[in-house]
């Protein structure tokens, strides 16, 4: 099967997570894209949805599903996002497009975050996918040389700003052993909107799309 193929078998099996009739949470990417092509086609649908980006937000309004503001709720039943990397935890990376902003905030929306993947997102230790990291303009050159002192190299993906109209920066190097520390480590930093470790907001469960078919992986509190 190709990656896409494989992102296509977890966004159709990802429908098993989600309640006809409420309102669920829904990420942002190649593999979301599958996943609200599949919520369009149930027979008995969801009231609507929190999207989590501008391009997720068109999708779903042409596929006939009702957009809701995150305001407008208090709590969803389940958020469904894709990942750049996850591990063993179910700690991820996430921000490859640009979305992570709106992401975390809908996946503090929820009760569980049901990630779906494909198998190459799966790593041992988190790091090898540039970090992004969403910063206000201003304070990039400092984010820039504190990244610089834990070892790792930031620089502003070209061309893009976030649905918020901020830059980002990728950050290779890193080796994130403690995805929780990082992520809180990084929040402290004047300037920092939001850093793509999702740890707080980890993955409940991940529906791992490989060639031997989908692997539900659950991860224990704690
Ligand atoms: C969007 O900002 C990201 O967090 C995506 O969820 C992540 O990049 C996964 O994207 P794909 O499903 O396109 O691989």
């Amino acid at each position: 099967m190709t990656q896409d193929e494989l992102k296509a078998l977890v966004g159709r099996a990802a429908i098993e997570y989600v309640t006809p009739g409420r309102v669920i949470g829904v990420g942002t990417g190649s593999t979301v894209n599958h996943f609200i092509d599949a919520l369009a086609a149930m027979p008995v649908p969801v009231a609507g949805a929190v999207s989590s980006s501008v391009a997720s937000t068109e999708r779903l309004r042409a596929r006939g599903i009702r957009v809701l503001e995150a305001g407008e709720v208090e709590r969803l039943p389940v958020y469904v996002d894709g990942a750049d990397e996850i591990d063993s935890r179910g700690y991820m990376i996430k921000g490859g497009g640009a979305a992570l902003t709106r992401e975390k905030i809908v996946a503090d929306l929820a009760e569980r975050f049901v990630c779906i993947a494909d198998a190459s997102k799966a790593v041992d230790v988190l790091g090898r996918y540039p970090l992004p990291v969403e910063v206000i303009e201003m304070a990039l050159p400092q984010v820039v040389r504190r990244f610089a002192a834990i070892g790792g190299t930031a620089s502003a993906r070209a061309g893009v700003r976030t649905d918020n109209g901020h830059p980002i920066l990728d950050v290779r190097g890193l080796v994130i052993t403690d995805p929780p520390a990082l992520e809180a480590e990084i929040n402290q930093w004047p300037g920092v909107v939001t850093v793509g470790i999702f740890a707080r907001h980890r993955a409940q469960v991940c529906l791992l799309g490989t060639a031997e078919g989908v692997r539900t992986l659950r991860y224990s509190a704690g």
